[in-house]
């Protein structure tokens, strides 16, 4: 596998602003390093950005807050003289049924997961119109396309993500902004330790994780990453309004149980 950090490609996206909101840990962190290393100026809006390294610029944001979501941008336009590239990629997990969650619930996590995005996407269009070549990314998920059970909030709000993706594509297109998103199975990330930490047989869990995907093991967050950069490469003109699944076979494969 090439290292960004002395692959040929080193400086190809030389120029570029990326933002990547929820860029300080797990998917977000990676791909904030990831643009960083091929040349891209990078902004991460984060809850707690205090440990995002320099270069980049770390700015405090909440994506459930307008004015936070507003300030930030502002202040990577002040910064850096635009946005090229936003990745939208804040998230927060639920388990359940539709019965499990309360309604504040249900509103907490679409707060983040649906209006987050919308919050951020409209703070930055103006600046998007402006770029030469503009790209949205939306992190959704592999629970937007296929049914998983005791995932029926988060769910809801990878589906919407995802339908989103494909109507600001239809909107955007003729403003140059193309607009895609990536579709990970489970990716080893915090999160994914996290829930880990919290479950009965972690050792089992695990396991349980890794056979559902077809590949037999986790998706990396280099992974991610790369193909989050890939959808935002201005190079890739042609392509919008696409989901991408990195997810170990998951969605598409029938592989029989060995
Ligand atoms: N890890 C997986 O298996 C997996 C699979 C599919 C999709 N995803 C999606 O990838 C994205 C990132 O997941 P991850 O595993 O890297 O998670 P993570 O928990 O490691 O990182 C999430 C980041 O988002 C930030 N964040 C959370 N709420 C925020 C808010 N209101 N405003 C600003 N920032 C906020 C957190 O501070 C954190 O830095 C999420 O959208 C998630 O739904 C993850």
């Amino acid at each position: 596998m090439n290292d960004p950090t002395t692959d040929s490609r080193a400086n190809d996206l030389a120029g570029l602003t990326a933002v990547i909101t929820g860029g300080a840990s797990g998917i977000g962190a990676a791909t904030a390093a990831l643009f960083a290393a091929r040349g891209a100026r990078v902004a991460v809006l984060d809850l707690d950005p205090g440990g995002v390294p320099g270069p980049m610029l770390g700015v405090r944001a909440d994506v459930t807050d307008d004015d936070s979501v507003t300030a930030a941008v502002d202040e990577v336009v002040a910064a850096f003289g635009g946005v090229d590239v936003l990745v939208n990629n804040a998230g927060i997990g639920a388990s359940g049924t539709v019965e499990a969650n309360d309604l504040d619930e249900w509103r907490r996590v679409l707060d983040v997961n649906l209006l987050g995005l919308v919050r951020t996407t409209r703070a930055a269009l103006p600046a998007l119109r402006r770029a030469r070549s503009a790209a949205v990314v939306n992190v959704c998920s592999i629970v937007a396309t296929a049914g998983l059970p005791d995932r029926a909030l988060y769910s809801a709000s990878k589906g919407a993500v995802l339908s989103l993706t494909r109507a600001m594509a239809a909107d955007h297109v003729d403003e140059g902004i193309r607009v895609n998103c990536v579709c990970p199975g489970t990716v080893d990330t915090p999160w994914i330790s996290r829930l880990l930490d919290a479950a009965d047989d972690p050792g089992s869990e695990l396991e349980a994780l890794r056979s559902r995907q077809p590949t037999g093991g986790l998706v990396g967050m280099d992974e991610i990453a790369r193909s989050i950069v890939y959808l935002a490469d201005p190079r890739m003109c042609s392509l919008t309004g696409t989901d991408l699944a990195v997810d170990g076979g998951m969605s598409g494969l029938r592989v029989p149980r060995r």
